[in-house]
Formats: C-alpha cells, sequence, structure tokens
C-alpha cells in the first residue's frame, strides 16, 4: 500500500490539475513498492503512467482560442482554465494579503458597485523570472473562476502602429463581452519592438496605445500584465495601475516549503535545512521546483525512499549551473 502522505499527494496533484505532479507522485509509489519487493505492482504502476503520458495531448491542452464569429481574436487571445490554487503558491505574506484583497474584492464586486466603488482589476506584477507571476495570473482566474485569456504579445505587436492598436482594440473589447483575466504577459515585449529595428518613437506609440486602452476600459474584467523589468517601465504606467505587486526570489522559509511541498511523497527527515537554503540561494521559485523534479527523479530510478541533503544540494548546485551557462533572459 502507499503511504497515507503519498495517497495525499496524488490527490492533491489531481484537484490542482498539475498532471507533472501527479506523475511523479505516481512514480515514486512505484519506487516506494520496488523497495518494498513488489516489483510486479511497482512494474504496472510505472506502465499506466508512461500510458497516461503516451495518450496526453501536448502542453497546454486546456487552452483553446477564443472563437468569435469575425476570428479577429483568433489567435491573438488563448483562453484557460486554471485549477491553481493560492495554497500552492509559495510566496511572502505580503505578496499573498495582496492577492488575498483582489480575490475578496472580485468575489465581493457587487457589494462594492452598490456604494459605487469598483473592486481593484487592473494588476502590474513585477519581479525576477520564475517567482510566479503568470501562476498569480492563473490563481487569479481560477478563485474568482474565470478563464485565463493569455494575450499573444508576439501577434499582437505588429510593425505597423494601425494593425497594433486595431488589435488592441479587439482585446479590450472582448474584455467588455468575456469577463476574464486578461494577461499580458512578459509585458516589456512592448519594448522589445525596439529589437525589430523600430525607433524609440514608435515603441512610446505602442505603449501610449496600451495605455490609452487600459486608461478608458471599464469592464468588469481582471487585467494583468507581468514583467521583470522594473526600470524600464516609465510612471505614466504604474499610475495607470490599480495596484503593483513585486515579487522576489524565495528566502529561506520559502525554499524549505518549495521542496517539502514538491517531495511530499520522500521521507525528508534526514535532511539539513540550512544546507540546502544555502544551495537554493539566488535561485528562483521555478528553479527549486525544478530541481526538486530532478532529484524526484533520481530517487525513483535508484529505488531511494528517502532524500538526503546531499541529494538535494547537488540537484539545486546543477540548476544554478544551469543559470550561469544559459543565455539570460534580455
Ligand atoms: N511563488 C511560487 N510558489 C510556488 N511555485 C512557484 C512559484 N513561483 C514559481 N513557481 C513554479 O515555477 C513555475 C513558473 O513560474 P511562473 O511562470 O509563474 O514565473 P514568472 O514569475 O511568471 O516567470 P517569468 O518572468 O519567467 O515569466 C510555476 O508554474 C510553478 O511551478
Ligand atoms: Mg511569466
Amino acid at each position: 500500500m502507499a503511504t497515507a502522505e503519498q495517497l495525499k499527494a496524488l490527490l492533491r496533484s489531481h484537484s490542482d490539475g498539475d498532471d507533472d505532479l501527479f506523475r511523479s507522485v505516481a512514480l515514486q509509489i512505484a519506487a516506494h513498492q520496488a523497495s518494498r519487493g513488489h516489483e510486479r505492482l511497482a512494474k504496472e504502476i510505472r506502465d499506466l503512467v508512461d500510458k497516461a503520458k503516451r495518450v496526453q495531448q501536448p502542453a497546454g491542452r486546456r487552452a483553446v482560442p477564443i472563437a468569435r464569429p469575425s476570428g479577429e481574436l483568433a489567435g491573438l487571445v488563448l483562453a484557460s482554465y486554471p485549477s491553481t490554487r493560492l495554497g500552492d503558491m509559495v510566496i511572502s505574506n505580503s505578496v499573498k494579503a495582496r492577492i488575498e484583497e483582489i480575490i475578496l474584492q472580485q468575489r465581493q464586486g457587487d457589494l462594492l458597485r452598490s456604494h459605487g466603488l469598483t473592486p481593484k482589476r487592473k494588476l502590474l506584477l513585477v519581479g525576477p523570472p520564475g517567482c510566479g507571476k503568470t501562476m498569480t495570473a492563473s490563481v487569479l482566474a481560477a478563485e474568482c473562476r474565470l478563464p485565463l485569456l493569455f494575450v499573444q504579445l508576439h501577434s499582437l505587436i505588429s510593425k505597423y502602429m494601425g494593425e497594433t492598436a486595431a488589435k488592441l482594440h479587439h482585446v479590450f473589447d472582448a474584455m467588455v463581452e468575456t469577463r476574464g483575466v486578461y494577461l499580458f504577459d512578459e509585458f516589456d515585449a512592448i519594448g522589445a519592438t525596439r529589437s525589430a529595428g523600430n525607433d524609440v518613437g514608435e515603441i512610446r506609440r505602442v505603449l501610449n496605445s496600451f495605455l490609452q486602452f487600459l486608461e478608458r476600459d471599464d469592464s468588469e474584467s481582471i487585467i494583468v500584465a507581468a514583467t521583470n523589468f522594473m526600470d524600464t517601465l516609465d510612471d505614466a504606467l504604474f499610475r495607470r495601475f490599480d495596484d503593483v505587486i513585486t515579487y522576489e526570489l524565495p528566502d529561506g522559509e520559502q525554499i524549505r516549503q518549495l521542496i517539502q511541498n514538491r517531495l511530499t511523497a520522500f521521507d525528508l527527515s534526514g535532511i539539513e535545512w540550512e544546507d540546502v537554503v544555502t544551495a537554493a540561494r539566488g535561485l528562483s521559485h521555478a528553479e527549486v521546483a525544478r530541481a526538486c523534479d530532478d532529484g524526484a527523479r533520481a530517487a525513483v530510478l535508484s529505488g531511494a525512499r528517502a532524500i538526503h541533503t546531499e541529494d538535494v544540494v547537488r540537484v539545486l548546485g546543477n540548476r544554478d549551473g544551469m543559470k550561469t551557462t544559459r543565455p539570460r533572459k534580455k
């Protein structure tokens, strides 16, 4: 039998719709069984996981383009229905409180409106890569029971200003018609038109156009813009948002929490957390999570049930190494 912890982890990953974690926990159960001499059961579980993986569609499978009779939005926006909950995020109390406040205001929107007030809904998320900005947009959608509408900036930004403005118009029209969380991810891509040979004036016009739409928008949709770069954004931008939330790399306690959440099916009782936290310093949440997955894979393949300090330190070190050899994001 799988342990109670393993079963809980399996159920949690299923209800969160986290297929990767679900498979990882199932493989961990297989390893656990193998280590107890139940080779046949372990193989059956592994085969089932393999089979499930083969029939699965590619990533983002739940995303479908919003169909419109005129088709203007096709390719501009992708809709999905995330199930990530706020409790899945490992974040500081202050960021958590800000997100909770937004969710509460959305849920109590009618009450606010009946008093002539509107819920906060234009949000700018700023911070280093892999710290949960995109995840926050998914959480807002799931917690407010709204679709997540991912604006495809690369399709939106054309080298012809008139075209870009027309496309933005379609997206902002959709916000009125279909209430949802509209995510302008990697928002700094608007600034990336610079590398396409456009002059600074051109970039400014795209940005101004966005700001005008943002200012005029009085839909009930939530608009989320996410960026890595605080410095490149000007003051005019900040003023247009109801809230600016800043994300940071995980601190020691968050690193520990992330690792415990991710390796929940393993015995971690022997871990020296101080050493692990030192090895993880400077890594993002996403990198710590990926390192844990590396560690889980290695442990499953070697049939280990417990993960030790040196295992975690090694996979964290590998991630850190990748960070310095990989071309940095802009
Ligand atoms: N705060 C967090 N808590 C738990 N897991 C996280 C957190 N941040 C990131 N992750 C993990 O890392 C993955 C990637 O994070 P996400 O896409 O939200 O980062 P991001 O801040 O949007 O990065 P980028 O700037 O590169 O777009 C998430 O799907 C999740 O698995
Ligand atoms: Mg992101």
